[in-house]
C-alpha cells in the first residue's frame, strides 16, 4: 500500500491507502475529522467541499495521489474557537436547517470572502453555485455571507 503524507489544517499526516482513494474518505476514515460531509459523491453537491491550496475542491472526486504535498484546509481548519467571520455570521443568522450541507458552504464562502471580501449579490451567487442545499437556504446563506464581509 503506498504512503502519502499530508497536510492538513497545517498538521503533517502520513496515511497508508490506496492511490485512487477519494481524499474525502481519507480525512472522515483515516484521519478522522468528520466535519466534511458526503452527499453525492459524484462533484455535484458540495457537501465534501475542502480548500485546496486556498481553492475550494470537491474531496470525493479527487484521489489522494493528487493532494500529496498540497495545503488541506478542512472545516475543522477555518478557526478554533468557531469564531471565523463566517462561522460568526452563520450563527447571528441562524442558517442552518438540517445542516448537512454547511460545512461545504461554509467553505465554499470562506474560499470567496478570501479572495473577494466585499462580494455582490452575483459574485455569491456564483461563487456558490455549486453548493446544494436540500433545505433550501439560499438566501439565508446569501445574507451570511454580506453580514461575513461586514465582520472580517
Ligand atoms: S459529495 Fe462531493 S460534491 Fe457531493
Ligand atoms: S441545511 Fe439541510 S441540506 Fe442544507
Amino acid at each position: 500500500m503506498p504512503s502519502y503524507k499530508l497536510n492538513i489544517n497545517d498538521k503533517d499526516y502520513t496515511v497508508d491507502v490506496d492511490e485512487t482513494m477519494p481524499v474525502l474518505w481519507v480525512i472522515r476514515d483515516f484521519v478522522g475529522l468528520t466535519g466534511t460531509k458526503f452527499g453525492c459523491g459524484i462533484a455535484q453537491c458540495g457537501a465534501c467541499t475542502i480548500h485546496l491550496d486556498g481553492t475550494p475542491t470537491r474531496s470525493c472526486s479527487i484521489p489522494v495521489s493528487a493532494v500529496a504535498d498540497r495545503k488541506i484546509r478542512t472545516i475543522e481548519g477555518v478557526s478554533e474557537n468557531v469564531d471565523h467571520a463566517v462561522q460568526k455570521a452563520w450563527i447571528e443568522l441562524q442558517v442552518p436547517q438540517c445542516g448537512y450541507c454547511q460545512s461545504g458552504q461554509i467553505m465554499s464562502a470562506v474560499a470567496l470572502l478570501e479572495k473577494n471580501p466585499k462580494p455582490t449579490d452575483a459574485d455569491i451567487d456564483g461563487a456558490m453555485q455549486g453548493n446544494l442545499c436540500r433545505c433550501g437556504t439560499y438566501q439565508r446563506i446569501r445574507k451570511a455571507i454580506h453580514r461575513a464581509s461586514e465582520l472580517i
